[in-house]
């Protein structure tokens, strides 16, 4: 028996439209076939920042990544540890940002707008050792400031697509945290981070952008310095694809730091003249530390010691009591706060009315 090809298409056509819908169980959002198709655009300014303040993300790691391979020779790479076809996979993960930029600017390009082009940027690394820890630091900011918005975006087609992206370069941070010989995922959960935390980590590298580039509307914190954080490179441990090693930190370290006097209600470190968020400018001090990890906001009290200095001790607890899963370890995130409210994953970005000043911490 033989059919044509447009007599098994309209069999095929006709055997869908007898088909009864494959049952779904009630609820759930945009499951079934009568639901308005997606549209892959932002839907409110909410949307809009968000997606575009991934976007300046995206091209900063492209610049990175690229920057590192171009800078440091083969033998440079060699006494990391980092092999030729290392090499090749930074290099690979830097076409990856092309991808991520290019899906970010469609989706932003809706309504005739503007999304942000790549910018110029200075980084303080001279060695392929701190070019990895960098990048793993940067990369850790990065996907956790996405998963800080992701399930608050209006577009729910675009926080698919961007989901897809994310999850790529948590990929990355765990390969970078390898290529700095450090333990890959000492976590059992990735934290989220608000717009403004993570406007606040990325601003201090832009140096120049395009004058046509979206005003960042997030906030942005003074910077926080723990002068005595741990250093991820240790001395023997070069990249491999775990390494079990001594901890870095444990609870009760008392931790030092200073923090970045507000200048004013504008920020103009970074190009895009941010407003100064939080409570900087109602001149309260800072009276604790959030440290912001895995699923918890745990508060310690803050002693302050001298002019913009203070000192903390590191909180113990785990996440769950059944686990040694301790709240506070990898790269993570730490801020000085006047006081000291509840909050939970899904609502962290209430932290930001009470930062006093904002900054990373290297736990393990
Ligand atoms: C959509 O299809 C479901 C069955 O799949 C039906 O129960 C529902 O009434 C339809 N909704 C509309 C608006 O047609
Ligand atoms: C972090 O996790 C690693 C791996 O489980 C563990 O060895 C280390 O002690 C933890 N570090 C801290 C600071 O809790
Ligand atoms: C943080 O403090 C350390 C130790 O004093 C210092 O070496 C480093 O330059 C400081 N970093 C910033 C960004 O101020
Ligand atoms: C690695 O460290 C864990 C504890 O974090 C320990 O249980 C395990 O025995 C260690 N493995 C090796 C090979 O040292
Ligand atoms: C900050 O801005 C607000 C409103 O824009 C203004 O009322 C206030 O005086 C400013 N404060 C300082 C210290 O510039
Ligand atoms: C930022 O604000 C300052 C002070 O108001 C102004 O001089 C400067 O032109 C602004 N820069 C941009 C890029 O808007
Ligand atoms: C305190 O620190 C700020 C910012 O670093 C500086 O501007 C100010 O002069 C310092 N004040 C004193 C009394 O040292
Ligand atoms: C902070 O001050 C309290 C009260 O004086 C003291 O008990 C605590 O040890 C201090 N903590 C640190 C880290 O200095
Ligand atoms: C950490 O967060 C989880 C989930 O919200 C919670 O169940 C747990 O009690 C928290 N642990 C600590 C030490 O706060
Ligand atoms: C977990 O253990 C700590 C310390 O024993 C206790 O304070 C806390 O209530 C426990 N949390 C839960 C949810 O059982
Ligand atoms: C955040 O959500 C938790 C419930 O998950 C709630 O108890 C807490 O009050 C909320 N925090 C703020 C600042 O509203
Ligand atoms: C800061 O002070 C202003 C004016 O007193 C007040 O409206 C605002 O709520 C304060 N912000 C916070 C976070 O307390």
């Amino acid at each position: 028996m033989k059919f044509s090809a447009s007599a098994a298409a309209a069999l095929a056509i006709a055997t869908l439209a007898n088909a009864a819908p494959a049952p779904v169980p009630s609820g759930g959002v945009d499951v079934r076939a009568n639901d308005t198709a997606p549209v892959y655009h932002t839907m409110s300014d909410f949307d809009f920042q968000s997606l575009n303040l991934a976007l300046n993300q995206e091209w900063i790691e492209l610049d990175l990544f690229n920057y590192g391979v171009r800078t440091f020779s083969e033998a440079d790479f060699a006494a990391a540890g980092i092999n030729a076809e290392e090499i090749s996979l930074i290099q690979f993960m830097a076409n990856q940002e092309v991808g991520h930029a290019t899906l970010l600017t469609n989706i932003l390009s809706a309504y005739g707008r503007t999304p942000a082009k790549q910018c110029t940027y200075a980084y303080d690394f001279y060695t392929v050792r701190d070019f990895v820890n960098f990048c793993q630091r940067l990369t850790r900011w990065g996907e956790s400031g996405v998963y800080g918005f992701l399930p608050h975006l209006d577009s729910r087609p675009s926080a698919q697509l961007l989901l897809q992206s994310i999850t790529t370069e948590a990929r990355q941070q765990m390969i970078f945290r390898q290529l700095a010989g450090a333990f890959p995922m000492p976590v059992y959960f990735e934290t989220g981070i608000s717009q403004a935390m993570a406007w606040t980590s990325l601003q201090p590298y832009l140096i120049s952008c395009p004058a046509e580039n979206p005003r960042i509307e997030w906030p942005i914190f003074p910077a926080l310095n723990v002068t005595n954080d741990a250093n991820l490179l240790v001395d023997g441990y070069n990249a491999a694809i775990s390494h079990n090693r001594t901890a870095l930190t444990a609870p009760g370290k008392t931790v030092e730091i200073t923090w970045e006097a507000p200048k004013g209600n504008i920020s103009y470190d970074g190009l895009y003249n941010s407003t100064v968020g939080g409570n900087v400018m109602n001149a309260t001090m800072p009276k604790y530390v959030a440290w912001i990890s895995q699923l918890n906001t745990t508060y310690t009290d803050f002693n302050i010691t001298g002019n913009y200095s203070g000192m903390t001790t590191q909180p113990g607890g785990v996440v769950f009591n059944s686990t040694d899963d301790g709240v506070v370890n990898g790269t993570m995130f730490i801020a000085l706060t006047d006081s000291n409210p509840y909050v939970t994953p899904y609502n962290l970005s209430l932290l930001n009315d009470y930062i006093i000043a904002w900054g990373l911490y290297q736990a393990d």
